[in-house]
């Protein structure tokens, strides 16, 4: 068996104890006779794989007693509805920031519910950076601001929470929840696709402050509806079990790391260790504002898009895969989720040393 290192930006890299954990447990879970994926969500066993999964959740984020954390399924473009759908509670407004493709999308969906009022935009500058905080323009009557923590395409990551407004803060944390640690209480509601640090694809993770709950209006399709899920602890009708089970199985593996402050650690130097690579170079460049960085994506450009195929081949045969940059932005594209190891890195900047020899 050989495997990669993988840098996909989503499905991507799961820790490989993880993984070995599920193959173990995968004919006989744990003496029931079966597989997790074949299990009733309402038996026992289930159940207590869904609560302790919950409970590590809670542990890791320190998520205080008056939020609800949902196990939900259509991924994070659901959420681009049921925000709105379940927020605006009669209100015609909503203020969102635009950082990139994924602020972008969700804004696009948003106006099909409200008026967005766009409090900043990154647009004019090709979205390489979070617009400072003093040139947001709230609107008086809105009844969220939304925001793209980790910007998976364009590689933009807000390091400060947004302050100096008065409604709930809505986040995107699809692409570094987990990452690192972060004040749930400063947020009304936290959503985020499960495919890059919480598990495989098709589970969706919604953390939301309980009085944030029962606002959806009348029309809203029950499964929709925020409190129609909470109120069944996410199994109104049947989860994506195995999903959860795995992303139990990776909350686990993260308390082994130190929980968030260790991982974040290891993140930190892993990042720190390619954007350094590439500063250093004349031959790589990173397209954002070195402020802005995200230390879970990392793209960067070559000096000649004509050299990024021999590049991709060179990454490839160097066992460094799925490196090409969103087809949106072209170059190259590292993704450094937390199951990506240390190493990964450091035999990227090899390669990237190496190509800038050959071709420099
Ligand atoms: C930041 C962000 N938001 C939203 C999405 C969309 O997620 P999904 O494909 O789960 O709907 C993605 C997917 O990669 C993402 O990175």
């Amino acid at each position: 068996m050989s495997r990669v290192f993988n840098f996909s930006a989503g499905p991507a890299a799961l820790p490989e104890e993880v993984l070995e954990q599920a193959r173990d447990e995968m004919l006989d879970y744990r003496g029931t006779g079966m597989s997790v994926m074949e299990m009733s969500h309402r038996s026992r066993a289930f159940i207590d794989i869904a609560e302790q999964a919950e409970a590590d959740l809670i542990e890791l984020l320190a998520i205080p007693d008056d939020y609800k954390v949902l196990f939900l399924q259509g991924g994070a473009t659901t959420q681009f509805a049921m925000v709105p759908m379940n927020l605006l509670d009669g209100a015609a407004r909503a203020d969102y920031v635009n950082t990139g493709s994924w602020s972008t999308k969700a804004i696009s969906e948003a106006g099909r519910f409200c008026d967005v009022n766009v409090v900043a935009s990154a647009e004019s500058t090709a979205f390489d950076r979070v617009p400072d905080f003093s040139s947001w323009t709230f609107s008086s009557d809105a009844a969220y601001l939304h925001i793209c923590s980790n910007e998976t395409i364009g590689g933009v990551q807000f390091h400060e929470i947004p302050d100096g407004f008065s409604c709930p803060l809505v986040a995107d944390m699809s692409s570094d929840i987990l990452s690192r640690p972060v004040d749930v209480g400063r947020f009304g509601l936290i959503y985020a696709g499960a495919q890059k640090n919480i598990g495989p694809a098709g589970l969706t993770v919604v953390i939301i402050r309980r009085d944030l709950l029962g606002r959806a209006g009348p029309g809203v399709p029950s499964m929709l509806d925020y409190a129609v899920h909470a109120e069944a602890d996410s199994m109104s009708n049947t989860p994506p079990t195995y999903a959860w089970y795995l992303a139990g199985l990776v909350f686990r593996w993260l308390k082994r790391q130190g929980g968030l402050a260790g991982i974040a650690e290891i993140n930190r130097r892993k990042a720190a260790k390619l954007y350094a690579a590439i500063d250093a170079s004349n031959f790589y460049t990173s397209p954002v504002v070195a402020a802005n960085r995200s230390e879970m994506n990392v793209p960067f450009t070559l000096p000649d898009p004509d050299l990024d195929k021999a590049f991709l081949s060179a990454a490839e045969e160097a066992g460094l895969t799925n490196l090409k940059g969103h087809r949106s932005v072209g170059g190259m594209r590292a993704s450094l989720y937390n199951a990506v190891p240390e190493a990964a890195v450091d035999a990227l900047v090899a390669c990237m040393a190496e190509f800038e020899n050959d071709h420099g």
